[in-house]
This record gives structure tokens, C-alpha cells and sequence, in this order.
């Protein structure tokens, strides 16, 4: 299938490339195509903006699209900066300093304060025949100072226990196996083997109770992604 991955976000775009391709899928990506102004994002949830973005591009390219939104809920700051976190500052290094800021800050007030957050990643897969949209997270909590020099965004600061590394310190095959858009991607992947089957029903699936799906495992070991 030829997909348009409509991100303007190198490091996303790389994470889909990885995960994508190994599949089968033939990726473009914007600057495949004559420029084009970038949509407002100005829906309150991951999944609104996912399907805004998608949407808009189906509209104006009219080739499947892939578009995303994602973002980093801190629990001690009531969710910020979410869906609006790309907005923070103008740099990921600006990005992390104003967000540890805020945590400082919030600390000073009103002491010691849970450390969790979570990346959310929404999917919106916009074809000819309709929308598929996927949500994935990812738990982990916010270090005071910085490591690893690997992914982007709050990477460095989002320290993921199972590991005992930030984001940052993970391979680039270890983030894009567990990651919050991995998640997502896996979601994205069964949905769609599933239409598929749907679509050409001449092998019907045996459902066995508490398992995967065989079109979720094949789509999984598809894609190395399990
Ligand atoms: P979007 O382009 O509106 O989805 O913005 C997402 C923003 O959230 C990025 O600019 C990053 O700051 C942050 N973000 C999303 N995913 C990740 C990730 O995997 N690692 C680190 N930061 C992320």
C-alpha cells in the first residue's frame, strides 16, 4: 500500500519509516509533494488533531494519509502540556527546560509531587474507503536532569522503569518496539488486516477465547514489531 506519512516531524517520521517499511508499505512523505500550509491544530484531543491532520491532507493530495498526534501528559501538572506540547518553546532543549520549570515551580507550592507521565499517541489512517483511528500510550516518569542522546522531544527526561533508561538511552529498535507510537502502530496494523479479512472473507478466522487475533499476530510478526 502507498501511504503519505503527513508529519513535518523528522524524528517521527523516521520512527514510522522504521517500523513501516519492513512491512511492505511504500512511504512518501511531504516533501514528496508541492508545499502546502499546515493545518491549525485546533482540536483539544490527540485523536481530534490525528484526524484533522488526516483529513486535510487526504483533501488536498487525495492519496492515503498517515497523520499522528502525540504528546506527554505530566500527572503532577494535571496533564499539560499534551496536545499542546510541541508548542512549549521552539526547541526540544527549550521544550524540556520550560517543562521542568513548570514542575519546579508547582513543587515549590505544593510540595513533593508524583513524577508519572505518559506519551499518547493518536493514529488517523484516512483512505479512499474511510478512517482507521488507534491510540497508543506509554507510562514512565520525568527526571530532573537529562540523559541520553538518542530520539527527540522529551526523550532525554522520560525515564521508562522497566528499562531503568530515559528514552534517550534507548536503541533506536528498542523505542520503536515499545514506544507509545509502537503501540499505536501495532493497533494500526491489526485494524488493518482485520478489514482486509473483512473485505475478503474467503479464509474465515477461528476466534480462540483470550487470544490474539491471527490477523493481530500476523500483522505483529508482519512487522517485527511484537
Ligand atoms: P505533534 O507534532 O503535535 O504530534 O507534537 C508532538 C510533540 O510531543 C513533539 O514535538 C515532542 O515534543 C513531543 N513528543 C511526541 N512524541 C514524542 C516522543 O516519542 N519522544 C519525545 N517527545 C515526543
Amino acid at each position: 500500500m502507498r501511504l503519505l506519512i503527513a508529519t513535518s516531524n523528522p524524528g517521527k517520521a523516521s520512527e514510522y519509516r522504521a517500523a513501516l517499511e519492513p512491512c511492505g508499505f511504500e512511504l512518501s512523505s511531504l516533501a514528496d509533494f508541492p508545499p502546502l500550509a499546515e493545518p491549525q491544530e485546533t482540536e483539544s484531543t490527540f485523536r481530534g488533531n490525528a484526524r484533522l491532520k488526516a483529513d486535510y491532507y487526504f483533501e488536498q493530495l487525495a492519496v492515503p494519509c498517515l497523520a499522528d498526534d502525540s504528546g506527554l501528559e505530566v500527572d503532577a501538572l494535571g496533564g499539560r502540556p499534551g496536545v499542546r506540547s510541541a508548542r512549549v518553546a521552539d526547541s526540544d532543549r527549550q521544550r524540556i527546560a520550560v517543562l521542568l520549570s513548570w514542575i519546579h515551580e508547582a513543587e515549590a507550592q505544593r510540595g513533593t509531587l508524583p513524577r508519572t507521565a505518559r506519551f499518547v499517541c493518536a493514529i488517523c489512517l484516512r483512505l479512499p474507503e474511510g478512517r482507521i483511528e488507534v491510540e497508543g500510550t506509554v507510562q514512565g516518569q520525568i527526571i530532573d536532569t537529562p540523559r541520553g542522546s538518542r530520539g527527540f522531544g522529551y526523550d532525554p527526561i522520560f525515564y521508562y522503569p522497566p528499562r531503568r533508561k530515559t528514552f534517550a538511552e534507548l536503541s533506536p529498535s528498542e523505542k520503536n518496539r515499545l514506544s507509545h507510537r509502537a503501540q499505536a502502530l501495532r493497533r494500526l496494523l491489526a485494524k488493518i488486516q482485520t478489514s482486509r479479512q473483512a473485505a475478503n472473507p474467503r479464509r474465515p478466522e477461528k476466534k480462540r477465547k483470550g487470544s490474539q487475533s491471527e490477523a493481530s499476530r500476523s500483522s505483529l510478526r508482519l512487522c517485527n514489531l511484537a
